[in-house]
């Protein structure tokens, strides 16, 4: 007999999961479904994001600062380092035990809201009375029936074509995540997020890194005066990134030879030890039987939804990856919350205007709201307010004084239109500008607003007064 439930999730990654708690705390019978497995063959919930997305890459960035830190810092603060040493597969098991505390994490956080759990791969079967019929299949085999349905699928790595990853020397996200030996020569193609955060992970250990981008602009949805001074401190550290390059064929063997169109149009190849391949990712919804019960997908293979994720089925719903929009974990937590909250009956919303954007290589870049040429291209008057990490007395106490914060506000009415920051902790500068524009404040707002001494967040109310042209300290 099918178990019956209010709700099915199909799919733990953040989306997933954190949908099935929201929908659980609001009083309905929730089981969710997801296949990952880790390497014992159990259950491995948190989808892309913890096993092999968000929480690896910065357990690697982590380690990979502290060795580089050790290496070449220490030493302006007066602390020598002699006998430095890695060790290459305690880095990586270090990087395995985090994602393992989150797996068990979230496995106990479905037991402490009631979500009943199910390790195995979701489909649909139809539609039936009381709502839909979906079926697990292995490891667990299951056939449940619920009123809501809602896809959290996740998304995999795009392959360039004709040259399957095969984790060993051609490399998706995966495979860069464990590589057993540093490899002395690091190929990369694409310059964007994956890139640039695992590129200089492998940079970091050890490995010459070389990134291929097919773009003229190097990150082109950055803002530009940002990406430019990005390109410049990543070149420095020692990233060769070759931009507006045309990949050729890619020959493996002994090593990989990587042939490709330079900008000026020249015949090039590059010959590494391994090559990651970092060019987008694809939608899942293969296994789903979407063609089967009419769930319709757009050209780019991405389930269709409207604004509030409603797919065209009744009572189904789709969040994160698997739809459109940017694929980040919190944009897709913020869909699974919304969701739970349409489905019993409240106003759930996603604002996408303010969802932050971060890269966490280091100096940190992340931005919010509209970049420069964004505003320029619109044909909207704003006033625009900057201040170097140079000139904040915290970041010179750390050693860390590279980069800007950058506020971009409306000419006349001050309201902040967007913030872009490269620098020390960036990625946690960004939330205070993140809830400012929540509010709608203006560039004032923050100006006025006392921020601690020393502190980084003093860089960004300098940036906000600079917008009217009353910087402090520069
Ligand atoms: P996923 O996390 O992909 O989860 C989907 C889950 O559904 C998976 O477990 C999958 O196995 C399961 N599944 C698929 N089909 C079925 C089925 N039919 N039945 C059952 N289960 C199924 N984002 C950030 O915001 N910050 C970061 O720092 C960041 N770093 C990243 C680093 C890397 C290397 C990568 C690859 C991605 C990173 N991302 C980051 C992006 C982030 O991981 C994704 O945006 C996020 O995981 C999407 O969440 P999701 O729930 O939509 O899907
Ligand atoms: P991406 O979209 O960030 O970058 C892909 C890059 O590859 C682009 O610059 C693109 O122009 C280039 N490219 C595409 N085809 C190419 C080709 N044939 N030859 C050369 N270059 C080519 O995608 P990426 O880095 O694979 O990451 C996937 C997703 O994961 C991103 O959408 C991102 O949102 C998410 N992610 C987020 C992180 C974060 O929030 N810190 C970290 C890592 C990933």
């Amino acid at each position: 007999m099918a178990k019956q439930f209010d709700v099915v999730v199909i799919g733990a990654g953040p989306g997933g999961y954190i949908a099935a708690i929201r929908a659980a705390q609001l009083g309905m019978s929730v089981a969710c479904i997801d296949a990952w497995s880790n390497a014992k063959g159990g259950p491995a919930p948190g989808g892309t994001c913890t096993n092999v997305g968000c929480i690896p890459s910065k357990a690697l960035l982590q380690s990979s600062e502290y060795y580089e830190h050790a290496g070449h810092h220490f030493a302006d603060h007066g602390i020598e380092v002699k006998g430095l040493g890695l060790d290459l597969a305690k880095l990586l098991a270090r990087k395995d035990t985090v994602v393992k505390q989150n797996n068990d994490g979230i496995l106990f956080l479905f037991k402490k809201n009631k979500v009943t759990f199910f390790h195995g791969t979701g489909s649909f079967s139809g539609q039936v009375d009381g709502g839909w019929s979906v079926k697990v299949s292995g490891p667990s085999e299951e056939e449940l029936v619920a009123k809501h349905v809602i896809v959290a699928t996740g998304s995999s790595p795009r392959a360039l074509p004709n040259l399957p990853f095969d984790e060993k020397q051609v490399l998706s996200n995966d495979g860069a995540l464990s590589i057993g030996s540093v490899p002395k020569r690091l190929g990369v193609i694409g310059a964007g997020v994956i890139g640039l955060e695992l590129g200089s992970v492998w940079r970091r250990l050890g490995a010459e890194v070389t990134i291929l981008e097919a773009m003229p602009n190097f990150l082109p949805a950055a803002d530009e005066q940002i990406a430019k001074e990005a390109l410049k401190v990543l070149t420095k550290q020692g990233l060769k990134i070759n931009l507006g390059v045309k990949i050729g064929e890619v020959k493996t063997g002994k090593t990989v030879t990587v042939s490709y169109t330079d900008a000026a149009g020249a015949e090039q190849s590059l010959v590494v030890d391994k090559l990651i391949v970092s060019i987008g990712r694809l939608p899942n919804t293969q296994g789903l039987n979407a063609e089967g019960v009419g769930l319709k997908l757009d050209e780019r293979g991405f389930i269709v939804v409207d604004d509030e994720c409603r797919t065209g089925l009744p009572n189904v719903w789709a969040i994160g990856d698997v739809v459109r929009g940017p694929m980040l974990a919190h944009k897709a937590e913020e869909e699974g919350v919304a969701v739970a909250e349409r489905i019993a009956g409240q106003h759930g919303h996603v604002n996408f205007d303010t969802i932050p954007s971060v890269i966490y290589t280091s100096p940190e870049i992340s931005w919010v709201g509209k970049t420069e040429q964004a505003l320029k291209n619109e044909g909207r008057a704003y006033k625009a307010g900057t201040f170097p990490f140079l000139a904040n007395g915290r970041a010179r106490a750390l050693g860390d004084t590279t980069g800007m914060v950058k506020v971009l506000a409306d000419a006349k009415t001050d309201e902040i239109l967007g913030v872009h920051i490269i620098g020390p902790q960036a990625s946690e500068l960004i939330s205070e500008c993140v809830v400012a524009m929540e509010f709608r404040a203006a560039s004032e707002d923050i100006a006025r607003i006392c921020h601690a001494h020393p502190s980084l967040s003093e860089a960004v109310k300098e940036a906000a007064l600079a917008v009217d042209k009353r910087a402090l300290n520069f």
